[in-house]
């Protein structure tokens, strides 16, 4: 079955974002979080995301969201998105959507937000893996990450501090 992690950035009281705006988390995260992002999507090769954080990418001169380069993009979205040799459109329920990436031969997806895309998918039980990278910066309100409890479902595998304070956790299923 197709391999699948979780790539997310929290602020410490464990937001995504301060709001439900149109700003990339890329405002507030660290440059080495920024760097793991890439280096983690880039090697895992498909980023699922829903479409207002589709939405928050910089725009092309159509008025567009711009992809990631290098990586193939699976957006969850009710209608149709301007045609993209490396974005796909999909309402699969995350079984269906794995189910056919694994026939497709895709052995490993992330699943980069936002809230709706990670509730959908963490209130099943098919994410692997979960990097998480924890900010050293409090927004007392925003956008949470998960209501349900990490700690209860995953093993915490890894942690390390870098930069100013910026945590990175892996964690992996029990
Ligand atoms: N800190 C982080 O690591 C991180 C990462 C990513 C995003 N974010 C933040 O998360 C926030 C966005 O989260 P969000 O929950 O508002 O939006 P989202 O999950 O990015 O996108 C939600 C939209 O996706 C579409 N969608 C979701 N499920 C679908 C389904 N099953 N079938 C078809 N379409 C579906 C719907 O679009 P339509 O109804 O319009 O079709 C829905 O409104 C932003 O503030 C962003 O900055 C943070």
């Amino acid at each position: 079955m197709t391999h699948t992690s979780l790539i997310v950035a929290t602020s410490k009281d464990g937001f995504i974002a301060r709001d439900k705006d149109k700003d990339p988390s890329t405002i507030w995260t660290s440059h080495e979080d920024k760097k793991r992002f890439v280096e983690l999507s880039k090697r895992i090769g498909t980023i699922v995301l829903g479409l207002n954080t589709f939405n928050t990418f910089p725009h092309d001169e159509n008025g567009n969201p711009k992809p990631l380069k290098g990586r193939r993009h699976i957006i969850y979205a009710d209608r149709e998105i301007a045609p993209h040799p490396d974005v796909e459109v999909t309402t699969d329920k995350p079984e269906v959507l794995l189910e056919k990436l694994n026939d497709r031969g895709i052995k490993e997806v992330a699943i980069a937000g936002g809230a709706s895309i990670y509730r959908m998918f963490l209130d099943t039980n098919l994410v692997d893996t979960i990097y998480m990278t924890v900010e050293p910066i409090e927004f007392g309100s925003g956008v949470p990450f998960y209501k349900g409890n990490i700690e209860e479902r995953f093993k915490l595998v890894k942690e390390e501090i870098v930069g100013n304070g910026t945590i990175f956790r892996e964690y992996q299923r029990k």
